[in-house]
């Protein structure tokens, strides 16, 4: 696993970037949305020209350094989706799937349009077909419309309305790292299940992940525990120690093994899932990280 300290268009060039046996099989892409957010080191209220260049020039050297067929799943706001798709077209992505990721907390309801409640995953690859997509299968509880429940799980779709996000609140749970005053240390942490999802489909044992936005280290803390092999870049140094301290750390609830019962019926689960040699442990005291405040 690297962790690097930087702005990511500086790293994301074949000269600065780490030397691997393999190119990069995989990008998860979930920069910050531009929507005036605090950010010590990004400016997150920049013209939209402006932003959108930028992600171009990002997901253009992304395309570089990916394997033919390797993918990119690129997250953003859905009312970006036009610039996405434009974004990943222009700069030579075939897009697969539109992904709707669907959010529990209710919706702000609007007052000249319906309440939003989603964010768009955009799924693409370098070249036509995919190098690797693993179909997963999850054990979807019974909905009323159904009449029978399934003996073999259900397809993952590109409706994901089955991984609960981390709010700011109570719901957030163990999950969500924080400091020692009990507020959440990164607003935007990815939870685990996302990223476990979309490791899996997209890659196998011992491939290259790259996050360029890196945050919290979420992609990196699901691609350790699945055997894959991870470049995190990330410019702010408070949130890389985060994820130094927290790779270390191993938190149970970081854990992704409570979730393989609901994937034992995808096909070769045992391939693209390697079981663990040794229990994850919490060398934690408790839920902060110590480091955090340090
Ligand atoms: C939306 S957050 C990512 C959250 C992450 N997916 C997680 O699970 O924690 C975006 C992150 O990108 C970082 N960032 C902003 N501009 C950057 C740049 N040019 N290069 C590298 N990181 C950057 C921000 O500091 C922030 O932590």
């Amino acid at each position: 696993m690297k962790i690097i300290n930087e702005n990511c268009l500086e790293i994301l060039n074949p000269q600065a970037f780490p030397r691997f046996e393999k190119q990069i099989a995989l990008t998860f892409l979930d920069p910050p949305f531009n929507q005036g957010k605090e950010y010590d080191f990004f400016e997150d209220a920049l013209p939209q020209s402006e932003y959108w260049e930028m992600m171009q020039v990002v997901c253009g050297r992304i395309h570089q350094l990916t394997s033919e067929g390797g993918a990119i799943y690129f997250m953003q706001r859905e009312k970006n989706t036009e610039f996405v798709l434009r974004c990943l077209r222009e700069t030579g992505w075939t897009l697969q799937n539109l992904i709707v990721w669907t959010k529990r907390t209710s919706a702000v309801p609007g007052t000249t349009r319906f309440g939003k409640q989603y964010q768009i995953i955009a799924f693409a690859t370098k070249g036509k077909r995919p190098r690797v997509f693993n179909r997963l299968r999850i054990d979807l509880p019974l909905r009323p419309e159904h009449k029978y429940p399934r003996d073999a799980g259900v397809f993952v779709t590109d409706v994901w309305d089955d991984i609960r996000e981390l709010t700011s609140g109570y719901f957030a749970g163990d999950e969500a790292l924080r400091l020692e005053n009990g507020e959440r240390a990164h607003k935007q942490q990815a939870p685990i299940a996302l990223l476990l999802r979309i490791i899996l489909s997209s890659t196998r044992v011992g491939d290259v992940v790259l996050d360029p936005f890196a945050g919290t280290g979420t992609t990196l803390i699901v691609a350790k525990q699945l055997g894959r092999d991870g470049v995190g870049i990330e410019v702010d140094p408070k949130n890389t120690k985060l994820i130094q301290a927290r790779i270390a750390a191993e938190r149970v609830s970081d854990a992704i093994e409570p979730l393989r019962e609901y994937y034992r019926y995808t096909p070769n689960l045992a391939a693209l899932w390697p079981s663990p040699e040794i229990e994850l442990v919490s060398k934690t005291a408790g839920k902060q990280l110590a480091l955090l405040d340090g």
